[in-house]
């Protein structure tokens, strides 16, 4: 059997942290006790809510509802689960029910019908006293319009929450000073809030959710009222900390760009109904219906579509495998191109078929001869843009790679082009008309996700 001795990488999952590395849902992090479960969550506002609730749970929607009755619908039908340490988005138009969803979790809205469960406990069902009690200790919200006590100085702002929670003076001034100082506002600890600038504002808002370590931080639009360089400015410091935190974190938006930068998933809400659920390259790839596809339009996909995404199969030969074995092997793929890779599935290099049939001819034993060692390669997990410059420079296709350096595919430059001009056919698959080597094959795959 010549398939002897190769096989095919690229079938292999790996872990599915988006960046590759530490942050994130899927890793050390996990924590059930902080997973979020909504089930048929629905919010109306006004007098006859439980009347209007049986026509809204018989799927009358929201604008005949508001026509007939003068009654809101905020949510209709919510069922979410959002994972412990993971961050979760939820998006939508003004009006969609994003900030009525996140205050049902935390009962700042009692919700009409449905259920809310914080690591298996349900919250609709607690007395006044014990949802204060998870509030001051299990989560922390962090409001659009900062919500600071404007009397108070920045260290006594931060260190609110554990004052509530009767944490003695000392030890909540340490503690809020570790966090002024994590936020980036050492030395700012006795001005008040009003002489501060919109983003430092923000940045006491978000040290004060955190100083009482909160398993759980619903963030509503928090970054909304800030200029877009401080935006992304503390964009970047939020996905800094979650990096070392492993927080749940709801964190509402009505900006894809934040979104797709941000969330692990993505929920979006439309008429107080959940849309479409899913992580940002399910969104940005399979748009669920026409209003989400208005949304994606003019997304830059190179900053979300990841090499993971975007590879092809490719087959992988141990380094001791017969340049004969090679040679038919690549034939019978109709490749011109394999990797070679070591007893630990690690990348060594890439073989080309003319160079194996040489060493065929010479009568080599194995492929060391031939491996050229050089071959780019990258994370599946890193995203196009950061990708763009090596695929343009490098003739030879880059190696995708996932945990431990294990070989998962390969980016040429006609997939990874593909990908960005969101060339998926029909059923799903890549069009493949690539000319780089070893794209002879005749069936194209169809795009799986598999991050490392
Ligand atoms: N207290 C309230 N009384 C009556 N209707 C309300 C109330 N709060 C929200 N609504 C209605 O519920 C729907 C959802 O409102 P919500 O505030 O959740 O929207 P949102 O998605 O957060 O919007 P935005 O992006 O503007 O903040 C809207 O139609 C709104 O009019
Ligand atoms: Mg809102």
């Amino acid at each position: 059997m010549s398939r002897h001795g190769a096989k095919r990488a690229a079938a292999a999952g790996g872990g599915t942290s988006r960046d590759g590395g530490s942050s994130g849902v899927r890793g050390a992090g996990r924590r059930a006790e902080s997973d979020i479960e909504v089930t048929g969550l629905y919010k109306i506002f006004g007098a006859r809510a439980k009347e209007v609730l049986a026509r809204a749970q018989s799927g009358v929607g929201k604008d005949e509802i508001l026509a007939e009755t003068g009654q809101t619908v905020g949510l209709h039908d919510v069922n979410l689960h959002i994972k412990g340490a993971e961050t979760f988005v939820v998006m939508g138009l003004s009006g969609s029910g994003k900030s009525t969803f996140v205050r049902c979790v935390n009962r700042l809205i009692e919700p009409t019908a449905g259920q809310v469960m914080i690591g298996g406990v349900d919250v609709v069902g607690l007395s006044a006293d014990e949802i204060k009690a998870l509030r001051r200790t299990r989560m922390s919200m962090v409001f659009q319009r900062f919500g600071l006590l404007p009397h108070r100085n920045v260290l006594r702002n931060v260190a609110y929450g554990l004052s509530v929670q009767g944490v003695s003076k000392e030890e909540r001034w340490e503690r809020a000073r570790q966090w002024i100082d994590v936020v980036g506002l050492k030395g700012y600890e006795q001005m008040r809030p009003s002489q501060l600038s919109g983003g430092m504002q923000q940045r006491v808002g978000l040290a004060r959710a955190l100083c009482t370590d909160p398993e759980i931080l619903l963030m509503d639009e928090p970054f909304s009222a800030l200029d877009p360089l401080i935006r992304r400015d503390m964009q970047d410091e939020l996905v800094r900390l979650q990096r070392e935190l492993n927080k749940t974190i709801v964190f509402i938006t009505h900006d894809l760009d934040e979104a797709l930068r941000l969330g692990d998933r993505i929920a979006i809400l439309k008429d107080g109904r959940v849309v479409q659920v899913g992580t940002p390259e399910d969104i940005i790839t399979a748009p669920a219906d026409e209003y989400i596809e208005d949304f994606v339009r003019d997304v830059n996909r190179s900053r979300v579509l990841s090499a993971g995404l975007a590879m092809d199969p490719v087959t992988a030969l141990p380094l001791d495998t017969h340049p004969r074995t090679a040679q038919e092997t690549l034939q019978q793929e109709r490749r011109r191109f394999g990797f070679v890779t070591d007893e630990d599935d690690q990348c060594r290099g890439l073989v080309l078929l003319d160079d194996i049939s040489a060493a065929v001819r010479r009568g080599d034993r194995d492929l060391a001869a031939v491996v050229r060692p050089d071959v780019p390669t990258v994370r599946a997990g890193q995203h196009l843009d950061e990708l763009l410059s090596i695929a343009a420079d490098s003739r030879l296709p880059i190696a995708v790679l996932g945990e431990r350096k294990r070989l998962l595919g390969a980016l040429t430059r006609r997939n990874t082009l593909a990908a960005l001009a969101g060339n998926w056919s029909e059923g799903g698959a890549m069009e493949s008309t690539d000319n780089d080597p070893g794209n002879g094959r005749q069936a194209s795959q169809k795009p799986e996700k598999r991050d490392a």
